[in-house]
C-alpha cells in the first residue's frame, strides 16, 4: 500500500516503520525496473539536491548523484573539504543557507547529531549517507539483494561477522528486528552493538517474531545462516593505530571458507564495501607489510565466489537511494 513519506528526513531507520522500510523496498524494485528497461523517469524534474560529503565515497556518492540526474534533478557535491560547515559555519546555519537553496540534502560523516541537527535546521528532507552510528541507506540494498535472491526475507538467518559495533552493524541490527529477519552478531564481546540499541532492538524483534542473538561463537552463530555479512576492521573517521588491536581481536571472525561451509548451503556472502580481500589497495598492502595478513574481514575466495552477492549489492545502493530521494521530495 503506497505511504506518504513526503517531506521527511531519513536519519536512521528507528524513525520508520516496517510498513514504511516494505515501500521503500518496493518502490526501489519499481526504480530498479524502470532503469533496466530504459524508461524514462524524471518525476524530480526542476528539484536540486547538495550531497555534503566529509568522509570520502565511491558507491554512496555515486548513487545518489546518479539517482538525482536519472530524476532530473540538479545535484552539487561538497567533498570533505570544500565547504565552511564546521570550521567556520555552524550546522545550524549551514542547513538553514542549504535549505534555501535545495529541495534535499545527503550528509555523510561524523556524529549522528550532526545529521539530527542539519535536519532539524534545514526545512527540507535531510538523508543520511553515513554516520559513526548509522548506514540507513546501505540496509535497503542490502535487504532488496537478498529479497531478489531468496524471493524473500522475513524469516532469514542473518549475520553479522567481525566489528559487530560499528554503523553497519548497528543498522543491519535495526532492519532485521523491523523486517522480521533473525539477527545474529558474531564477533568479540567489546565489538557488540551498544546495550541500549540491543534493548531496543530486541523489542521490535520480539513484535516483529524473529530474535537478536549477540555471540562470539563462530560455529554456534554461523550454523545454516542464510546471509553471512561483513564490514572492514577500522571505520572511517577511527585511527589508524587501531589496526594491531583490531586485526588481533577480529582475525578468528574473518568470513573464510569454513565459515561459508557452516552456514546454509544456498547461503549468500553480502559486505557494503570497499573490501580488504587481496593485496590490491594501498591499505591492505600496508597491512600486509606490517602484520602479514593477505586478506583481512573477508578471504579472497569467497569474495570472488559464486555465492557472493557483492555487486548486485553495490549496483542496488543506487536503486534503493533513488526510492528514497523520490519518496521523500515528491
Ligand atoms: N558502502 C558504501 O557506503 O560505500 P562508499 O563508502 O563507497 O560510499
Ligand atoms: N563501517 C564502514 C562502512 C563503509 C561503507 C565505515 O564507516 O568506514
Amino acid at each position: 500500500m503506497p505511504r506518504n513519506l513526503s517531506g521527511r528526513s531519513f536519519l536512521k531507520l528507528l524513525d520508520f516503520s516496517t510498513e514504511e522500510i516494505q515501500y521503500l523496498l518496493d518502490l526501489s524494485k519499481q526504480f530498479k525496473n524502470l532503469k533496466l528497461s530504459g524508461t524514462p523517469h524524471r518525476y524530480l524534474e526542476g528539484k536540486n539536491i547538495v550531497l555534503l560529503f566529509e568522509k570520502t565515497s565511491t558507491r554512496t556518492r555515486c548513487s545518489f548523484e546518479v539517482a538525482g540526474h536519472d530524476l532530473g534533478m540538479g545535484v552539487t557535491y561538497l567533498d570533505p573539504g570544500s565547504s565552511q560547515m564546521g570550521h567556520k559555519e555552524s550546522i545550524a546555519d549551514t542547513a538553514r543557507v542549504l535549505g534555501r537553496m535545495y529541495d534535499g540534502i545527503e550528509y555523510r560523516g561524523f556524529d549522528q547529531k550532526i545529521v539530527e541537527e542539519l535536519a532539524a535546521y534545514a526545512g527540507v528532507p535531510v538523508w543520511n549517507g553515513l554516520t559513526t552510528e548509522f548506514h540507513p541507506t546501505q540496509m535497503l540494498a542490502d535487504v532488496l539483494t537478498a529479497y531478489e535472491y531468496f524471493g524473500y526475507y522475513k524469516g532469514l538467518k542473518w549475520v553479522f561477522m567481525g566489528d559487530a559495533r560499528n554503523n553497519v552493524a548497528n543498522s543491519l541490527m535495526v532492519v532485521c528486528a523491523k523486517l522480521g529477519i533473525n539477527f545474529v552478531a558474531c564477533g568479540p564481546k567489546d565489538r557488540m552493538p551498544d546495550d541500549e540499541l540491543v534493548k531496543t532492538c530486541r523489542k521490535l524483534a520480539e513484535e516483529n517474531h524473529c530474535t537478536i542473538t549477540l555471540t562470539d561463537d563462530v560455529k554456534k552463530g554461523t550454523k545454516d545462516a542464510n546471509v553471512i555479512y561483513t564490514d572492514i576492521w577500522v571505520s572511517m573517521g577511527e585511527p589508524k593505530e587501531l589496526w594491531a588491536e583490531r586485526i588481533q581481536l577480529l582475525s578468528p571472525y574473518q568470513v573464510n571458507k569454513d565459515v561459508m561451509a557452516n552456514a546454509d548451503k544456498d547461503a549468500i556472502f553480502l559486505h557494503c564495501l570497499p573490501s580488504f580481500h587481496d593485496l590490491k589497495t594501498t591499505v591492505g598492502k600496508q597491512i600486509y607489510d606490517e602484520f602479514g595478513l593477505p586478506e583481512m574481514e573477508v578471504t579472497d575466495e569467497v569474495f570472488e565466489s559464486r555465492q557472493s552477492k557483492v555487486f548486485d549489492e553495490a549496483e542496488n545502493r543506487m536503486h534503493t537511494i533513488k526510492a528514497v530521494m523520490y519518496a521523500t521530495l515528491k
